[in-house]
């Protein structure tokens, strides 16, 4: 732990996961995924990653076909983790969730309104907006969610805000997802122009996707449950059983920085040899960009305490 002093650490931890798409009956998803599975090693990956997430964010499709013994499964698995890390979970429904069982299960509300919910850790304000569309895939907001978004943004949060919503404010490749996404991206861009919000988490997609509304960063984590396969020609679309994932979304002062996670355990092997790390113990913190960074002759290179083998 030598570098610890001089690392740069975010304010905020969050773990971004999407698209669990839930099964509480042991069947299996497209006849293939064992999503209860899926999501047990997506959330031991976040707890392998030893960070000090703050919130765990479920931006959507939490389940496939809104069963209410799903929902409770889905609590069941989440919430001793979170209470493990000490992390908030936020919660927040897509198009294939319904608004009551989700509102009934989660929430312990027996109402069908959207699920628009503001959680504030220390000094981060994080707004779930519910852009499931009741009978619909495609998503978006009602006059009254726009106003109260609005509203909320009226005042800033110290750390500033990130929004959640599961259909993403971004143009995807596929003509197909084209017709199922969000509905007023313009809109919405002007309705947080003028701001606190600082990136924009989504799902929907089942892929990792980037992108921007206006200025704002829009990340888009990839599916926990079945990803869409890239390598094929936008009017086709093909699921594929992998490279599941989630995302690691680290708020710094001056930026948000979004890392890509996978689901699956690889095989390991040390990328800094036991001789660097000691060499390195030894370096003042002061000292160590340059020691770690400094590039030797082909002759001095068994010196080099970079090189890792
Ligand atoms: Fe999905
Ligand atoms: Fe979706």
């Amino acid at each position: 732990m030598v570098l610890e002093e001089s690392s740069r650490t975010p304010t905020h931890v969050i773990a971004h996961l999407s698209d669990m798409h839930l099964l509480a009956d042991g069947s299996r998803l497209h006849g293939r995924i064992d999503t209860e599975a899926q999501l047990r090693a997506a959330l031991r990956r976040v707890e392998s990653t030893g960070e000090p997430v703050d919130a765990l964010v479920l931006s959507g499709d939490l389940t496939d076909i809104a069963d209410p013994a799903a929902y409770r499964l889905l609590r069941e698995i989440v919430e001793p983790v979170a209470e493990r890390l000490g992390a908030a979970i936020v919660w927040s429904g897509g198009n294939h969730d319904e608004r009551r069982p989700l509102a009934r299960e989660l929430f312990g509300r027996d109402t069908d309104e959207p699920q628009d919910r503001v959680t504030t850790v220390r000094g981060l304000r994080i707004i779930t907006l519910d852009t499931a569309i009741p009978g619909h895939h495609d998503g978006g907001l009602s006059q009254d969610q726009f106003d109260w978004l609005a509203r909320e943004l009226a005042e800033s949060a110290p750390h500033g805000t990130i929004l959640v919503m599961h259909h993403p404010p971004i143009v995807y490749r596929s003509p197909w997802m084209q017709l199922l996404d969000f509905r007023e991206p313009e809109r919405l861009r002007d309705v947080i122009s003028q701001s606190d919000v600082r990136a924009i988490l989504s799902g929907h997609l089942h892929v990792t996707s980037f992108g921007t509304l206006g200025t704002t960063p829009v990340f888009v984590a990839g599916g926990v449950s079945y990803v869409d396969d890239i390598g094929v020609p936008r009017a086709r679309l093909m699921a594929i059983d992998g490279p599941q994932s989630w995302n690691l979304i680290e708020v710094h002062e001056g930026q948000v920085v979004g890392t890509v996670v996978p689901v699956a355990e690889h095989e390991t092997w040390p990328a800094l040899s036991d001789r660097v790390a000691a060499y390195m113990e030894m370096v003042p913190p002061v000292e160590q960009r340059a020691a770690f960074s400094r590039k030797h002759s082909q002759t001095a290179v068994e010196n080099d305490p970079a090189r890792s083998t």
